[in-house]
């Protein structure tokens, strides 16, 4: 994949109507403050187009990317943000739900989990979530860079674990410092574009 533009089109609040796109959307779902906002910046080569932070909360809307006039990158508002109000909380869950289950053009989920921790109770709701609504998640364990290499292989196995993922599914460690496991999102991203 070669990136040679990328723009933000829609951004969605908790009360937007969910745009009618007509090219193919793929998204980025985890717990707040995971990376989810960093992967999407590191998949298109931009420093900060989408919005990061070390505090958790940051994205409270659905940013639709524009790649190429080809496809749109869908960052998602994290879950299990302790800090927001339980109805903040809930509305936000409808939304994400509204938008996983009602997006005629949603072609792939990807599922964040962060490498240092064994996936939480919200993260195996989200995966079954997917799967139950038909998805074959892509995990990314992001963050690669804050453990040792030999715990690595160790990791990924709690992840799979945890989330009682399937034999087959794809669980791929990133960094968003060093960009390690890019080429590989890029490689899944044209497969998944060519389909
Ligand atoms: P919300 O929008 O709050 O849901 O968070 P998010 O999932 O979009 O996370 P974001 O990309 O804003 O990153 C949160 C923090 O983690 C920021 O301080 C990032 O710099 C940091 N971060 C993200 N990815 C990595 C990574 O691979 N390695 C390291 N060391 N830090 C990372
Ligand atoms: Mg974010």
């Amino acid at each position: 994949m070669v990136i040679k533009s990328v723009q933000l089109e829609t951004v969605c609040g908790i009360t937007s109507k969910l745009p009618d796109n007509i090219l193919p959307e793929i998204a980025f779902a985890g717990k707040s403050n995971v990376g989810k906002s960093s992967l999407i910046n590191g998949i298109m080569n931009r420093k900060s187009l989408a919005r990061t932070s070390s505090q958790p909360g940051k994205t409270q809307t659905i940013n639709f990317y524009n790649v190429n006039e080809v496809f749109y990158l869908v960052d998602l508002p994290g879950y299990g943000y302790a800090k927001a109000n339980q109805e903040v909380k809930a509305q936000w869950g409808k939304m994400i739900e509204r938008y996983l289950h009602s997006s005629k053009q949603l072609k792939a989920v990807f599922l964040l989990i962060d490498i240092r921790h064994d996936p939480s109770a919200n993260d195996k709701q989200m995966y079954q979530w997917m799967r139950h609504y038909g998805f074959d998640p892509i995990i990314i364990a992001t963050k690669l860079d804050k453990i040792n290499r030999s715990q690595i292989q160790k990791q990924l196995k709690a992840i799979r674990v945890g989330l009682e993922a399937q034999k087959d599914t794809i669980i791929i460690p990133y960094s968003s410092l060093s960009k390690q496991g890019r080429e590989e999102i890029y490689d899944l991203l044209d497969s998944i574009l060519s389909e």
